[in-house]
């Protein structure tokens, strides 16, 4: 009666392993860790005295997955495993398609042939490309994706719906997260990224950690409060217990059902730049640069839906993700790195 996570040992996985595994779930973890490290199955253990089993596995690879299946008795997956920088996939878009697609065609193929009915896929609000308008519902336009990792969910998701159509015992849940930030309370587990940071708060907390200069904020001519880009910053131990929910909801069978995993608020790069100096009682120094490619205006959630048919809601906000986020980084200069 085991749980495959597959990307359970990255930063959205570790956490969601922490809570399935404290509320007493049986937790099967692979990963290939391409973007994530040993070190951190240690911090699971440090957190919840409890050891998941483990497969050093790429989730790409047929056979070694078929024997994973053989060996457990899965019942549910939640597949968090797939690149998922925008950046890199606009220089390796094959990689992308290969490593976000070809891992969950796997998964599928294990899934019909060993009886697995549920699967919980972690996709992305980029799925709904460029909004024309905000807050995004889940029956808004999805397509015109800006970059290929967005393009991969989109493919995935449309993979998952045509399942279901040929599975009528299948239950799926698409949840589209807006944008992950914060830390576990313990400063244990956080989000490590590999080389300079993409995403705006792990560059923020290496900025004030002393690792990076200044902030470079990308445009302060968008069409927003103070002209810096919006998004819906949402928690990450919020988002684990989006998980939970939707593991949950497959329980009543409800065939493919699709969730906004947001706060519904829209916040501005210079207001979390704010929000963390303050929770923080520190200043991080920025300078105002050129647009980013591919960046939007502003883009958050309706994330009413998830509350309606599963009960959940974020109930943390910015300024406790600046706190952890903060405890994370402090606590570990280098992530998981070694000192
Ligand atoms: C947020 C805002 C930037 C960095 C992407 C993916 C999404 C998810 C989260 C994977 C924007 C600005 C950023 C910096 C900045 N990824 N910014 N300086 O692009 O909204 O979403 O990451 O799951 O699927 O699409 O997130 O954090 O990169 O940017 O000014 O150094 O911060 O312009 O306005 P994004 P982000």
């Amino acid at each position: 009666m085991a749980i495959l996570v597959t990307g359970g040992t990255g930063y959205i996985g570790s956490h969601t392993v922490v809570l399935l595994l404290e509320k007493g779930y049986d937790v099967v973890i692979v990963d290939n860790y391409v973007n994530s490290k040993p070190e951190v199955l240690n911090r699971i253990y440090k957190i919840t005295g409890k050891k998941p089993r483990f497969y050093e596995i790429d989730v790409c690879n047929e056979a070694k997955m078929r024997d994973l299946f053989k060996k457990e008795k899965i019942t549910d997956i939640i597949h968090f495993a797939g690149l998922k920088s925008v950046a890199e996939s606009v220089l390796k878009p094959q990689l992308y398609i290969d490593n976000n697609i070809g891992s969950s065609k796997v998964l599928l193929k294990l899934m019909d042939e060993f009886k697995v009915h549920n699967i919980v896929f972690s996709s992305s609000a980029t799925v709904y490309g460029v909004p024309d308008h905000v807050p995004l519902k889940e029956d808004d336009k999805v397509g015109g994706c800006t970059n290929p990792y967005g393009q991969t969910k989109l493919d995935i998701e449309y993979l998952l719906k045509e399942y279901a159509k040929e599975h009528k015992d299948a239950n799926i849940a698409i949840l589209r997260y807006f944008n992950p930030i914060g830390a576990h309370e313990s400063g244990l587990i956080g989000e490590d990224p590999q080389g300079i940071p993409n995403n705006l708060m792990p560059y923020i907390t290496q900025v004030a950690v002393g690792k990076r200069p200044y902030l470079n904020v990308f445009g302060n001519d968008y069409k927003t409060h103070d002209g810096t880009g919006v998004r819906d910053y949402i928690h990450v131990v919020d988002l684990a217990n989006g998980h939970l929910a939707a593991l949950k909801k497959l329980e009543s069978k409800p065939g493919l059902v699709i969730y906004n995993l947001g706060t519904g608020k829209g916040t501005s790069v210079l207001d979390l730049v704010k929000a963390f100096e303050k929770a923080n009682n520190l200043t991080i120094k920025y300078e105002i640069k050129e647009r980013r490619p591919g960046d939007v205006d502003e883009n958050y959630a309706d994330a009413s839906k998830a509350f309606r048919e599963m009960g959940w809601k974020a109930n943390l906000d910015i300024v406790d993700a600046c706190r952890d986020s903060w405890r994370w980084q402090k606590n570990n200069p280098k992530g998981y790195d070694k000192d």
